[in-house]
């Protein structure tokens, strides 16, 4: 060994899908195959097996493959009727399309803070919009299951109960996840996933599903996906063009029957990502505090003891967040923030009228949120990796 290579820090990715493709590359090219061989390209006969399992896995109504997340969560949110001059109420800590998608059907999206605990849409807090805003034609509340953790559900329901409210569920980022043993995608009147590449369910390429728990919405959404024609050139309202590939499908289907093995790892790995956190003292005794500082620069993630949380991401509070994101690029260890910018302060949004202040622990988690490398395939000598690098920074 020279003594350049052996100071050269080892990488440690963020994500490495070619690591989970190896392990099913046979099934997927067979698969894959086979689609090439029928011609049915788009939508089909394996877009049609993917509804029925997705239906039978996560016991809901219906299932509808799309074209992605995005339009899971338009379909989602048409599907149930929400249309101009409504308004709908989001977190303002999530992925744009969370937002976005109220707008593309003509709504008004509305703003509620976060439980800092868990990131998650405080269902208390959307009480509280509700009673001092009292928004406009309000139709109803999109929780989001922020990094593959279910809202508190039942919370959720009381207070679309009290208010006469839809639920649409925002489950990018969680297929698996369940709350006191339900799906996300079966918690609210619909619900959308996405597939994109770097979710824990993912396609080969763009790619969703809008699930509901009503078997009517579910034939309202498939027209919608397909311009709101059910019989070719009859057009019985205005929908788009969200279908799904067939290659999508069939590569779906493979990953699926993988799924819950692949998030059962994921929980592993952010399970020994605790113990060396703690392990390393950077965590403050209880770990999962909202605060940290000098003296307990970590704060671990939190999981609710109703939820099964699938670790779709792996999200830290860390201290100096930006200098610790630093220093991590540096020594090419993987980390991201999700989310920078909270959506009330985002330039499109400004007609809104938000401003600095409006959401504080949505701005708060923004400056502090960091992402580590989590995918079933790391390993546990790259945690240490990740966490003796954090450990390092610290300790200067
Ligand atoms: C919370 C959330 N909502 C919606 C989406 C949109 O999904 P897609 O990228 O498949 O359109 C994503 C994906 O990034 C997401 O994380």
């Amino acid at each position: 060994m020279t003594a350049s290579s052996a100071t050269k820090p080892t990488p440690v990715p963020m994500l490495d899908l070619k690591r989970q493709y190896v392990t099913i590359r046979e099934q997927v090219r067979a698969a894959i195959d086979q689609v090439c061989e029928s011609q049915s390209l788009v939508l089909g006969e394996e877009v049609a097996a993917l509804e029925r399992e997705i239906s039978a896995h996560l016991e809901v109504a219906s299932a509808v493959g799309c074209s992605s997340g995005t339009d899971a969560l338009w379909l989602a949110l048409a599907g149930v009727g929400v249309t101009t001059g409504d308004s709908f109420i989001t977190t303002p800590f999530t992925f744009f399309a969370s937002a976005s998608s109220i707008t593309r059907c003509g709504a008004r999206p509305v703003f509620a803070d976060i439980d800092p605990a868990t990131f998650n849409l405080s269902p208390n807090a959307v009480e509280q919009v509700i009673e001092d805003k009292r928004p406009e034609n309000l139709k109803g509340v999109m929780p989001v299951h922020l990094y593959g953790q279910c809202v508190d559900a039942d919370a959720f329901d009381a207070v679309a109960a009290s208010h006469k409210l839809v639920i649409v569920e925002d489950a990018a980022q969680a297929f698996g996840a369940t709350w006191k043993g339900r799906h996300a995608g079966a918690l609210g009147l619909t619900a959308a996933f996405s597939f994109y590449p770097t979710k824990n369910l993912s396609a080969f390429g763009d790619a969703g599903a809008a699930t509901t728990t009503d078997p009517e919405v579910g034939e309202h959404m498939k027209r919608l996906r397909n311009h709101g024609a059910a019989r070719r050139y009859y057009h019985e309202e205005i929908g788009w063009n969200a279908r799904m590939d067939g290659i999508q499908g069939a590569v779906l289907r493979i990953k699926l029957r993988h799924i819950e093995q692949w998030n059962q790892r994921r929980a592993e790995i952010a399970a020994t990502y605790d113990q060396l956190l703690l392990h390393a003292g950077l965590a403050g005794v209880r770990g999962t505090s909202i605060h940290v500082d000098a003296v307990g620069p970590i704060a671990l993630p939190a999981t609710k003891p109703e939820a099964k949380h699938i670790f779709h991401q792996y999200v830290i509070r860390a201290h100096r967040r930006d200098e610790l994101r630093e220093f991590l690029h540096q020594r090419q260890i993987g980390c991201e923030i999700y989310y920078p910018v909270p959506l009330h302060l985002q330039q499109c949004f400004a007609y809104l009228g938000y401003k600095p202040g409006d959401f504080p622990e949505s701005e708060r988690a923004c400056l502090e949120v960091l992402a580590l490398p989590i995918f079933p395939e790391l390993t546990e000598d790259e945690q240490q990796r990740v966490i003796s690098a954090i450990a390092e920074f610290y300790s200067k």
